[in-house]
């Protein structure tokens, strides 16, 4: 199989890495991709949002199958096209990546479906939402309708701050993404990250994990898109799993069907474990960006045979195995990201990857045998484990190898996960 992969990400890296291991693979392109999937793939370099260019180029090299990464394309509908030009795409329809594109549509879905999730109500003008959020008082939750590169969400804990955000929004902070506003409770309780394959009709879990979206240690400072992620989630046990495919997932599949659009791709849930049971926060309608990371370290089976199964409706049967290992990665990023950082600044010679030790490249490029930064979150060390705290050991040895004064990175990612360890150990 020929297969192009949309992005230019870590996840997109981490996925290049694991399709280049398929046995169905003939040869794998990814668009624009960085300097990390150079090493696995071809670069071609296409824009993303050129649709017409990227059908264009796939019809004239022969192109069997293409992989859409980043929620933009998907959003955007590339992935129609690509169906329409007679390509197998794994991606969501245009109509079906609304479940990520609009956070109204899939309040109303999970009204439709009685999809457990926080009470909300969605305002198209500041004055109302003003009125709502007095009279229900915080702490409460203000969204962007749309896409707003994760910054479109505030908590508020405090009614000026839930105000000012409602004025930011229509006042176009978001652009056109803040134009409708959701308002929804507070949840209380343990974030995870659920990720399932579904084919339209059938469904296939295929792992959690936690990240961590704030920039600094101890969860602090602004968010950002992940600065680091383990997978499994320790506190996803086997029945909240079952409770959460029978209550979220296999409703929203059954819902989106019913509406004659089918989703076809990798759902995201994300999930607050609250006292009542899991609550639907979000769905993303694409994987995760650094949770990928770690779900391809630690996945066993062919994501080429997965992935074209999920986008051609033939996932009933298929099974995914996993190494019974943790996996953890660790962001580095460009001093000053999610702010204002430079680019172009040097890093010195990676350590190897090994069987349990992989580094996944984001903003990365290759200028004359160099390896230069190209973005925000630069690289992806991401290590295997016994356990999670092993798992970061070996990450934390590897990010001591990396000589790049121009970058930071957090120094607990998993320190929940690694809490509970530690307690179950003194437990027993
Ligand atoms: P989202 O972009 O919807 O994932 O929201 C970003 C983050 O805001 C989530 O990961 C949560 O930490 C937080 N959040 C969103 N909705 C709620 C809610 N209803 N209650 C508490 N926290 C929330
Ligand atoms: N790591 C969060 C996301 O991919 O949206």
């Amino acid at each position: 199989m020929r297969v192009l992969l949309i992005g230019a990400g870590g996840r997109e890296h981490a996925l290049a890495w694991k399709l280049a291991q398929s046995p169905l693979l003939t040869k794998l392109y990814v668009a624009p991709g960085n300097g990390g999937t150079s090493l696995v793939a071809e670069n071609v370099a296409l824009d993303p949002a050129d649709h017409g260019a990227v059908v264009g180029w796939a019809r004239a090299n022969g192109i069997d199958f293409v992989v859409i990464g980043p929620d933009a394309p998907v959003v955007a509908g590339l992935g129609d096209e690509v169906r329409a030009a007679g390509i197998a795409c794994f991606s969501p329809s245009k109509a079906a990546g609304q479940l990520e594109g609009s956070k109204g549509f899939t309040k109303a879905l999970c009204d439709e479906m009685g999809i457990p999730t926080a009470a909300y109500r969605r305002f198209d003008a500041a004055e109302p939402a003003l009125a709502y959020v007095r009279e229900r008082g915080a702490p409460i939750v203000i969204k962007a309708d749309g896409l707003a590169l994760g910054k479109g969400v505030t908590v508020a804990m405090h009614i000026a701050a839930a105000e000012h955000a409602i004025r930011d929004c229509f006042g176009g902070a978001f652009g056109a993404s803040g134009a409708s506003v959701v308002i929804e409770d507070f949840l209380e309780g343990e974030e995870a990250s659920f990720f399932v394959l579904c084919d339209g009709e059938h469904t296939l879990p295929l792992a959690t994990a936690q990240d961590h979206k704030r920039a600094f240690d101890g969860d602090n400072g602004p968010n950002t898109g992940g600065m680091g992620a383990y997978s499994p989630a320790p506190v996803m046990t086997d029945e909240l799993i079952a409770q959460t495919m029978a209550e979220i997932i296999e409703p929203t599949v059954r819902g989106m069907a019913a509406r004659g659009t089918p989703y076809q791709g990798v759902l995201y849930a994300g999930l607050m474990l609250t006292r009542e049971g899991p609550k639907l926060i979000e769905y993303n309608a694409r994987f995760g960006d650094p949770e990928t990371q770690v779900l391809m370290l630690r996945l066993d089976s062919d994501l080429l045979a997965l992935l074209h199964a999920t986008a051609t409706g033939a996932l009933a049967g298929m099974e995914a195995r996993w190494r019974p290992e943790a996996a953890l990665t660790t962001v580095l990023a460009s001093k000053g990201y999610p702010g204002d950082y430079r680019k172009g600044t040097l890093l010195g010679p990676l350590p190897p990857d090994t069987a349990d030790m992989v580094i996944f490249h984001a903003g990365t490029r290759r200028e004359d045998g160099r390896l230069l930064s190209a973005g925000g979150r630069v690289l992806n060390v991401t290590a295997l484990g016994a356990s999670v705290a092993d798992a970061k050991e070996r990450a934390d040895a590897a990010i001591a190898e990396i000589d790049w004064p121009e970058g930071f990175h957090r120094h607990d990612i998993g320190w929940r996960a690694i809490l509970r360890e530690r307690n179950a150990r003194l437990d027993r």
